[in-house]
């Protein structure tokens, strides 16, 4: 299958692209299109993953649908035949990796949920024997499972810098209190809905990243949601905390650019193709152990 690294609808108006996706402007909505972009260390990568695009929207819509009854979200529809005219030019690039939805005001904040200790989170840790100021108890191993999830917001990058964990109360300033508090209520109660589906289906979700926005429904949850780009997966089976854990996420990307020594500047390199082609093949086990369907690319 070929790989769509960028899309070039000249006739529609650009709206944003970021690392992975290109959005347009659709009247009151937005075409929200995820390419096959991968990125790594805050560069987008100078090959793609071919279909990644198409697994990101099916996942992100598998949720939707799972968490409808505990959260509003943004998707208008994803059946091409429900687009505007306008779009059905494109229809062939677009079905199965795009989505049309609410244009949202975005809340600036990353709303992170961490169930376990692993990353950032471990490295904290570490060094302070709390995550984001929340302190844990002592003797942590890395990859144990926390007393519960914790809410460790991060302030959304511009112009791709790292994201930084912020306090809540440094949320509270940036979105206000209310918004602050409700945030923080919705992502837990994802979090916890989600990781018990995952359970079920042999993964633990060690954590995740939510983004919200505010549209005429309120808030609602918007971007992607519970992607392995967006998230941690683990395997529930050997799972053996006291290390890093396998992952259904980027790290194997990242192993590979650290053992080529990449210095992280760009221009950012390729991938070989027997790591494109274990890439693909994490991201669809990835969908197929969360839906228990195969998807076709
Ligand atoms: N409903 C929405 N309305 C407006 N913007 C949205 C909506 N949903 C998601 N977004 C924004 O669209 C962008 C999605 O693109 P993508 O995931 O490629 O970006 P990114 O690389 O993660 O982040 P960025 O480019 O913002 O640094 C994000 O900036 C996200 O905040
Ligand atoms: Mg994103």
């Amino acid at each position: 299958m070929p790989t769509l690294l960028q899309t070039e609808f000249s006739d529609l108006p650009l709206y944003a692209r970021g690392k992975v996706r290109d959005l347009y402007s659709i009247g009151e909505y937005l075409l929200f299109v995820a390419t096959d972009r991968i990125s790594a260390f805050d560069h987008v990568l100078g090959t793609g993953i071919p279909g990644k695009g198409k697994v990101l929207t099916q996942i992100s819509l598998f949720w939707f649908d799972h968490l409808k009854e505990i959260v509003p979200n943004h998707l208008i529809t994803a059946n091409i035949d429900e687009y505007p005219s306008e779009l059905q030019p494109y229809a062939d690039e677009l079905r199965g990796r795009s989505m049309l939805v609410a244009r949202a005001q975005m809340f600036p904040v990353e709303c992170v949920v961490r169930g376990y200790l692993s990353g950032s989170g471990w490295k904290d840790y570490q060094q302070t024997g709390s995550v984001c100021g929340i302190a844990l108890p002592k003797g942590m191993q890395e990859s144990d499972r926390l007393p519960e999830p914790i809410f460790t917001p991060a302030s959304k990058s511009l112009g791709g810098e790292h994201d930084i964990n912020i306090s809540f109360s440094d949320m509270e300033e940036r979105v206000g209190h209310s918004a602050a508090d409700s945030l923080r209520t919705l992502s837990l109660a994802i979090y916890n809905k989600a990781s018990q589906h995952a359970e079920k289906s042999g993964l633990i979700l060690a954590d995740t990243k939510f983004e919200f926005g505010r549209t005429a429904k309120g808030i609602v949850l918007a971007d992607e949601v519970m992607t392995p780009d967006s998230s941690r997966f683990w395997p529930r089976e050997g799972y053996k905390p006291g290390g890093p854990q396998p992952s259904f996420d980027k790290q194997y990307v990242r192993d590979y650019l650290e053992s080529i020594h990449w210095n992280k500047q760009a221009p950012a390199p390729g991938l070989p193709k027997d790591v494109v082609r274990h890439t693909q093949e994490k991201y669809l086990e990835a969908f197929r152990l969360l839906t228990g369907k195969t998807l076709e690319l």
